[in-house]
């Protein structure tokens, strides 16, 4: 794996460079992946045994054709995942995201996550990459299913649930998410590029940065000058790129982030 600045594994010794960035910046980009929602319970793509792509096919689940060929294998496991997002709850890490917001001019959310979780701890603005599991809509026509507003029975974990039928043109319903082979929503990867492309700092936080055209947002903020801040317990290709490593678990480094910052952010006052 890459090397780059030594990581810092103790939460209690964040530098001062990095809140020194922080506190003067007029505009920060949190990008997160799975492992921000990890401390909440939910299964990230690429642990090594917990995580979903080491134990599901994604060919057969996460991609138009295999929507087509297995609708309800399709939809069962979808349902499956967003019984699990609505029992989970906002976990430190989202929270101290939120919070970020009261210490810094501007802060702008962009997740690959397809929970809400960020939204739910109170963050204001948040761009889906990879869309929102609460945000079905039809094959066909496009417009959006209204989901029950309860969470779902859990269907057992590979379980077969027939989709709904739209109530407009009577085609299925699909999962509200960007599959692989399929392009981002246009306006969430415009707004994305933009704040990447002008922010002063970047948090990349809980994410493997595998996945493009998402993963080139670090690569390109640190193009323009930004600081690239990053989170996560193990090494990954950011790690050469970003100025900072964090080597822990977003819910312990990101609480000490911010109560480090708001200090700063007091003590200035
Ligand atoms: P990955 O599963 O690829 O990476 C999750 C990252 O989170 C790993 O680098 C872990 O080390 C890290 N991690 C685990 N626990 C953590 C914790 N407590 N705090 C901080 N980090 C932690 O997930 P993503 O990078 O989100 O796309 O994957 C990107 C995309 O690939 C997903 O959006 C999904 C997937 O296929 C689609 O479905 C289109």
């Amino acid at each position: 794996m890459a090397s780059g600045p030594a990581p810092i594994e103790d939460a209690s010794a964040i530098p001062d460079a990095l809140i020194d960035r922080l506190s003067q910046a007029r505009r920060i980009v949190v990008f997160t992946g799975a492992g921000v929602s990890a401390e909440s319970g939910i299964a990230t793509f690429r642990d090594r045994n917990t995580g979903l792509w080491e134990r599901f096919d994604a060919h057969e689940l996460a991609t138009p054709s295999a929507f087509v060929r297995e609708p309800a294998l399709v939809w069962g496991w979808y349902e499956w995942r967003r019984a699990a997002i609505a029992r989970a709850q906002p976990n430190p890490a989202h929270r101290a995201i939120a919070q970020l917001a009261n210490s810094v001019a501007e802060v702008c959310v962009v997740t690959q996550n397809v929970d809400n979780l960020h939204e739910r701890a109170g963050s204001k603005q948040v761009v889906h990459l990879h869309g929102n599991l609460a945000q079905a809509r039809c094959i066909r026509c496009g417009r959006a299913h209204k989901h029950a507003v309860q969470a779902p029975d859990e269907p057992e974990n590979g379980r077969a649930v027939e989709p709904p039928r739209c109530r407009h043109c009577n085609s299925l319903v699909r999962p509200g998410v960007v599959w692989f082979g399929e392009s981002l929503p246009e306006d969430a990867w415009q707004l994305a590029a933009d704040m990447a492309a002008s922010c002063d700092v970047l948090l990349s936080v809980g994410t493997s940065a595998l996945v493009y055209p998402a993963a080139s947002l670090p690569r390109s903020a640190a193009a323009r000058g930004a600081m690239v801040i990053q989170v996560n317990p193990m090494a990954t290709d950011m790690d050469r790129l970003a100025h900072f490593n964090l080597r822990g678990a977003a819910g312990v480094m990101l609480p000490a982030v911010v109560a480090n910052l708001e200090n700063r952010v007091r003590g200035a006052a």
